[in-house]
């Protein structure tokens, strides 16, 4: 089927295609109904169907028999392992692992916080949670102690479940005492704290609720799955907003696990027979969707890899994966090709290894700058496609259907809306842009199956951030056009989120840090583009009257407390003192205009500003700090 085809029966006749879709996975109850109106007016999907999903990852290919195929392999080289795990192995480790989760309480509904590194007993921990019916939510690891136990406190777990140390690059850090912290700060204290032990650093199990894994899971009986309703929450995956409180994305088992399965076929090209990489981390949706379980819905192999993509031990890695384990398909983010780029100009890694098992390599998580599209192009020497997507929705809005009919590149394009989403760009409600010209980048309701239900406890909030602003609409945060073929080009941010190397965080959340410190009157966090990491935080703090300071040591200090508070992976590295921040003459800090001096764009004064001699102010500090850059690559 061509791609036009599929997309217009997806979106004209989304109940029949979704349902035919459906048909590919193995229910409980099948569902009868495609899309319906909720009570609270939103939509779901397959409403009287039942399912497991841990069993569609795992029970369904054994009992195919296909349990001595290699569901997942584990390569850290950060500890020098390797591990190879069958359908049947993780299986077993995940019915003894929900086993003993089950021995401790954790029921259908049950919340369950797992905050680990890189390690196989990540996607166990996740996919026993499933098993159980019980709704797990991943912290990244490179969240501080706070970012966790505001996560704790919203999710009110029953269980934690972690490992003794993550380890990056060099450095091994403990987790348990930043467990213990957070578990110290939050309000709800989980029953028990579930622990995995890593040989590079034990932690004690000091309290009656921690909880050794190994002990635990052998001494408990195996779990059975537990066969949940299509439209029951299968995770929670919080994410940055606009304010200083993460919203905790919602997603149901059965509209997930069908729109993941038709993504492997229609946007990855990925058949049972392949080896599927996706380079992120478990914390991250990627990690969610195309770590964990795409790949095994699917019954192909995944690879979870500890480790970076350069540095463990050079340029070189991302190369010697794909010969070592026979990659076919490749996902990862510029920002790794950047980094790879700039430690190895000419390629010389590539060269030593063969690659030839590569067929594509999907890029995600921040816009494919052109120059990188065509380095990593020219050396790869396979199809190198951006595809756009969001936590909110699970899977690619936008891609080249590279399993429907592959289709031209154009560069700084993430392609086509992939069939189920109705990808508009508007300039107002009801108002749609002519072709080629800038707007907001919306989705028409319904949204197709597997993307967010609602904000954990807080539908109101999902109502407000995405619904509202055009009616009919799920508004995406970014903005864009799409040109005369319908390609769609994502352009930035409508709001004040930034993405830094691929991560997506909060300048509100970094404000309200900055603000906490006792000399700080106002301030604003801005992205700065940078070569590396795309974007860059940076700090503008103005000082209560009469204080005076040593900049770099407030810097210094306000470095820390966002490392202490968000974590090291905001990469919060450079606060400036100024005398002044423009204003509305309601004393609104004008941000979208600091954003467009950043980003060297023309900048809208608005007639509202308070004093215009402001904006030359700020902007000349901000020349003259290196704050105005344009999108560059390397
Ligand atoms: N646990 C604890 N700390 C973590 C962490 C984790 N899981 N992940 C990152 N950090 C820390 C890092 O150690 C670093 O700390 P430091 O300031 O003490 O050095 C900080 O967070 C920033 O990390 P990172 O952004 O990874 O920067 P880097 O300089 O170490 O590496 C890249 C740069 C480009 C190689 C790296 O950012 C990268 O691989 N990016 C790809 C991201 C990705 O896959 N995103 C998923 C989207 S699909
Ligand atoms: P996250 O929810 O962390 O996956 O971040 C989603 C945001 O990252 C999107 O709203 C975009 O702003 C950005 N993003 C992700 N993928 C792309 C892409 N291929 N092109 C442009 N922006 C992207």
């Amino acid at each position: 089927m061509t791609y036009k085809n599929e997309y217009i029966a997806s979106t004209q006749h989304p109940d029949d295609f979704w349902l035919e879709q459906a048909r590919n996975i193995a229910w409980f109850q099948s569902p009868e109904k495609g899309c319906q109106k909720t009570d609270s007016g939103y939509y779901d999907w397959f409403r009287g169907g039942q399912l497991n999903t841990s069993y569609l990852a795992l029970d369904h290919h054994v009992n195919n028999g296909r349990g001595e195929k290699t569901a997942l392999i584990y390569d850290s080289p950060v500890t020098q392992t390797t591990q190879h795990f069958t359908y049947n192995e993780l299986l077993t480790d995940v019915a003894q692992f929900a086993g003993g989760l089950s021995r401790l309480g954790v029921e259908k509904g049950d919340r369950v916080i797992i905050y680990m590194p890189m390690i196989p007993q990540a996607a166990i921990a996740m996919l026993a949670c499933a098993r159980l019916g019980a709704v797990h939510s991943v912290v990244f690891g490179g969240f501080a102690a706070n970012e966790l136990a505001v996560r704790i406190d919203d999710a009110k777990p029953v269980a934690i479940v972690t490992a003794s140390c993550g380890i990056e690059g060099s450095k091994v850090l403990p987790y348990k005492p930043l467990v213990d912290e957070a578990l110290n700060i939050s309000e709800h204290k989980p029953k028990a704290c579930i622990l995995f032990q890593r040989e590079q650093l034990t932690a004690e199990l000091n309290k009656d609720t921690d909880y050794d894994w190994h002990t635990l899971a052998e001494n408990s009986e195996p779990a059975s799955p537990v066969a949940v309703d299509a439209t029951d929450p299968l995770y929670i995956l919080y994410t940055s907003g606009t304010t200083g409180k993460p919203k905790g994305v919602v997603r149901d088992n059965g509209g997930h696990a069908v729109a993941l399965h038709y993504s492997m076929g229609a946007v990855y090209d990925t058949s049972e027979d392949d080896v599927f990489w996706a380079a992120s981390d478990v914390g991250w949706v990627v990690g969610h969707s195309y770590i964990v379980y795409a790949p095994l819905i699917k019954g192909a192999t995944t690879v979870l890899y500890e480790g970076k993509p350069v540095g463990t031990p050079d340029a070189g890695a991302f190369w010697r994966m794909i010969e070592t384990h026979k990659v076919n398909v490749l996902f990862a983010a510029p920002t790794a090709f950047r980094a790879i780029r700039k430690a190895d100009p000419e390629g010389t890694f590539l060269s030593k290894y063969d690659t030839s098992s590569l067929r594509t390599l999907f890029m995600a998580g921040e816009r494919l700058d052109p120059p990188t599209y065509y380095w990593t192009s020219e050396k790869v020497g396979v199809p190198v496609i951006d595809h756009w997507w969001q936590t909110e929705t699970g899977w690619p809005i936008c891609s080249n259907p590279m399993g429907l009919e592959p289709m031209k590149t154009k560069p700084g394009s993430s392609s086509v809306p992939t069939p189920g989403f109705n990808v508009k760009v508007l300039k107002g409600p009801d108002a749609p842009q002519a072709i080629g010209e800038k707007g907001a980048i919306a989705i028409q309701l319904p949204l197709p199956p597997g993307c967010l239900t609602t904000i954990w406890q807080d539908h109101q909030r999902f109502v407000d951030g995405y619904l509202r602003e055009f009616e009919g609409y799920y508004s995406t945060g970014d903005n864009g056009y799409v040109d005369e073929d319908g390609y769609v080009f994502i352009m930035g941010r409508t709001d004040d989120v930034i993405n830094v190397a691929g991560h997506r965080l909060s300048t509100g959340e970094m404000e309200e840090v900055l603000a906490a410190h006792p000399d700080i009157a106002e301030c604003s966090v801005i992205g700065i583009n940078d070569a590396l990491k795309g974007q860059l935080p940076v700090g503008l703090v103005l000082l209560k009257d009469g204080v005076s300071v040593d900049e770099k040591a407030l810097e210094q200090d306000l470095i820390q407390r966002v490392r202490d508070k968000i974590g090291p992976v905001a990469c919060f590295k450079r606060a400036i003192v100024v005398n002044r921040l423009p204003k509305t003459r309601s004393g609104k800090i004008l941000r979208k205009l600091l954003r467009q001096i950043a980003a060297n764009e023309t900048v809208a004064v608005p007639s509202t500003i308070d004093d215009p001699s402001s904006v030359e102010e700020i902007e000349s500090i901000m020349r003259d700090k290196g704050l105005v850059r344009e999108p560059a690559a390397i």
